[in-house]
């Protein structure tokens, strides 16, 4: 299993790296090489690529979307890194740190041209509906971003809330991958949307893992620093749980972090985590994520196709489970 996810990989880092850049200006371009130069674990190419299998055609009538998704989806890290004032990303300085803010948006937009530059080469038959699926999907990122940054200075955002958010943030780009892969192959809409499904359940789990690790990570394996969501008040699943769990004298403590303009972000960090462990909410979160971990198994079983042409969609899940990267 391990070898061929490694061919996969290879086969969307080449084409990643056949990439052509115009000569000028390198200060747009540069950012952008240095950006997809990086790695990432590239789950969402990987996904389209495993979509397209599963329902019998080869992966490389999928490569065009696929490519296209995972330099969307760095596009989308480059905004957010100057949105949530994150300093590091893959172990390394970010684009608007290294450079500065402008060209993080500069080259963030490039890269949104890049990617449906990319996706217009998309095999002609299906090319409009996978059109139509990313564009959907593109908005509902730009929302999910939205309410993200809205919760900040929200106080009564629910656990739905949160739910809602990362659904449209980050889980919807994992089903789409999939389904763009599945209808590729020409799987049956009902089929497709049921491998959407289990994208958008693995996805909420993966964001539930994300905010999980910004706090209970190891920086040097995560690579990014540890704490960031805390710092900007992110209302993520760990902290509105904490706020419900919280007896009246732990709640106002929180509620005081959450309202200091001016504080020491490495003490802040320390008494939230702290709070969290005294609730048991890393527990809270695990179970959490772990529902959502079921549901995505249950979609995918009920896809119509034999178990064992699933064996790398149900290999992708548990690895995405188990990560600490
Ligand atoms: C980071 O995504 C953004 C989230 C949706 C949590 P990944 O964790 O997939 O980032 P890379 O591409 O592997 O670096
Ligand atoms: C990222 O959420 C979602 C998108 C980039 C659309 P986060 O802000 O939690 O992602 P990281 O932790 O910076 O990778
Ligand atoms: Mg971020
Ligand atoms: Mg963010
Ligand atoms: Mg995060």
């Amino acid at each position: 299993m391990e070898t061929k996810l490694n061919q996969y990989l290879t086969e969307i880092n080449e084409t990643i790296a056949r990439i052509h850049y115009p000569a000028a200006p390198d200060g747009l371009y540069e950012p952008v090489r240095y950006t997809l130069s990086l790695g990432g674990k590239r789950i969402r190419p990987l996904l389209t690529l495993m979509g397209c299998e599963l329902f019998g055609k080869h992966r490389s009538e999928a490569i065009a979307p696929a490519t296209a998704i995972e330099i969307f989806h760095n596009f989308t890290l480059l905004h957010d890194d100057v949105m949530d004032k994150a300093e590091l990303r893959r172990g390394k300085p970010t684009v608007h740190c290294v450079w500065d803010e402008i060209t993080a948006i500069l080259s963030g937009d490039v890269m949104q041209i890049m990617a449906y530059k990319e996706l217009a080469r998309t095999p002609q038959p299906y090319l409009k509906e996978v059109l139509e699926i990313f564009s959907e999907m593109a908005a509902e990122i730009c929302e999910g971003q939205q309410f993200d940054m809205e919760f900040e200075h929200t106080s009564n955002v629910s656990v739905d809330d949160y739910l809602m958010m990362i659904r449209l943030k980050t889980a919807i780009l994992l089903g789409c991958a999939l389904k763009i892969g599945a209808r590729i192959a020409d799987a049956p809409p009902i089929e497709a949307d049921l491998l959407y499904r289990f994208g958008e359940e693995i996805g909420l789990a993966f964001q539930l893992k994300d905010d999980y690790l910004d706090v209970y990570g190891d920086s040097s394996t995560f690579g990014k620093k540890i704490g960031g969501d805390i710092l900007n008040n992110k209302k993520t699943f760990m902290l509105i749980s904490a706020l419900n769990k919280a007896d009246e004298q732990t709640r106002s403590e929180l509620n005081r972090w959450i309202g200091l303009e001016s504080f020491d972000p490495e003490e802040k960090i320390t008494a939230v985590t702290r709070i969290y462990n005294q609730l048991g909410i890393d527990r809270l979160c695990e179970e959490e994520m772990e529902k959502h971990y079921r549901h995505a198994l249950t979609s995918l079983q009920e896809i119509a196709v034999g178990e064992e042409k699933k064996e790398m969609l149900y290999y992708i899940a548990g690895q995405m489970m188990k990560r600490t990267v």
